[in-house]
């Protein structure tokens, strides 16, 4: 197989992580007989520094004309200040929306090797923790209008508007249906549906739709009580479905209970066309170039592109394998670093699982 993957290092950590994860895909492609095509496109605050725009037509095609799009990460300090309607992150917003990308799977797995490094208690995380967030990412609050600001009795006030269609919400219900089935069976859908009317008709369409896969079992679970539960009894949780700033926030939130936000890889996909796999972390300002960050997240994201874009199941089990086997010789970036093995920066690590593999 031939793959043709649009790289897009983006901002902060993120040209360091890539650079190892690509490494990566390049000796697990030469062991099975694939063939990888790179292209490099500009996303985020490094395409607003090199062309004043987060997201560039240029880079849009490149995306649509690959197979798959890795991406490191979009933003950072420098931008902070700059004119809201080019922000870094509006690259990021952006390509979801060219793309179609509605369905955003982000993992929050506790690799047994990292147990020492997760933050809660071992009697809540008992026999370990693997929750699939299933965010839908292309529509509420983040895409809705109206939108923006105005003047409401004399003051500012500003405004967005959290809408779903009814093809919206079915859409994404089925990819997470689809999902639990091949797991534990067990989808929680996460709304506000005592409060808002956006979420009342989520809960009718996702009882409505998850009708249609009756070995999947379907709860319902206010937003706060999720937030609450998820550090309570995680592991009650199997698959999470929920709208995009839910989604946002409760991702967050699993990924870190899990002390490996690190760690965790995450797949944008939508129905047909290239998906896009960036670490669930984000451009980490503050350490980048110093050739310590983590490049494991990148590297399982390469290894859930070949599981999900490319159908590479073996492929990707190597990649999976050779990470396990690297943390369990004891070697650490320094955010999964608690005391006990070695630490490794960014090139290191990236060399170790290449080792591995
Ligand atoms: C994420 C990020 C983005 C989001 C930002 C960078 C726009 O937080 O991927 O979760 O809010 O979706
Ligand atoms: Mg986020």
């Amino acid at each position: 197989m031939n793959m043709k993957i649009c790289l897009m290092p983006g901002d902060g950590i993120g040209p360091e992580i890539v650079t190892q994860a690509v490494k990566v895909l390049e000796k697990v492609a030469a062991k099975f007989g694939h063939t990888v095509e790179t292209e490099s496109a500009l996303i985020g605050g490094a395409a607003i520094d090199a062309v004043g725009n987060p997201l560039p037509e240029a880079t849009v095609a490149a995306c649509k004309a690959a197979d798959a799009v890795l991406l490191g990460a979009v933003g950072g300090p420098k931008w902070d200040t700059i004119d809201p309607a080019i922000r870094p992150e509006k690259g990021l917003l952006g390509i979801r929306k060219a793309l179609g990308l509605f369905s955003n799977l982000r993992p929050a797995v506790l690799f047994p090797e990292l147990a020492a490094a997760a933050y809660l208690r071992p009697d809540i995380i008992g026999q370990g923790l693997d929750i699939m967030v299933v965010r839908e990412l292309t529509g509420g609050a983040y895409f809705g209008e109206p939108r923006g600001e105005t003047v409401v009795n004399g003051e500012r006030a500003a405004f967005n508007t959290m809408i779903y269609s009814e093809s919206e919400i079915e859409r994404i219900v089925r990819v997470a249906c689809e999902i639990a089935r091949k797991r534990g069976k067990k989808l929680c859908s996460v709304d506000k549906a005592n409060v808002l009317d956006v979420s009342r008709l989520w809960r009718e369409v996702a009882i409505r739709t998850a009708a249609e896969y009756p070995d999947v079992e379907l709860s319902h679970m206010y937003v706060d009580n999720a937030a609450m539960q998820l550090i309570r009894d995680p592991s009650q949780f199997d698959v999470i479905v929920t709208e995009n700033l839910f989604g946002d926030i409760l991702s967050d939130e699993a990924s870190i209970i899990t002390g490996s936000i690190g760690m965790l890889p995450s797949a944008s996909m939508g129905s047909g066309g290239p998906a896009l796999f960036e670490p669930i972390h984000g451009s980490a300002p503050d350490i980048a170039g110093r050739d310590i960050a983590n490049p494991l997240a990148t590297i399982l994201s390469v290894s859930m592109m070949l599981r999900f874009a490319f159908g590479l199941e073996a492929e990707a089990e190597s990649i999976d394998a050779a990470v396990k086997s690297v943390l369990a010789q004891g070697f650490r970036t320094g955010d999964i670093f608690v005391g006990e093995g070695k630490k490794v920066g960014c090139s290191e690590m990236g060399a170790l699982v290449l080792g591995a593999i």
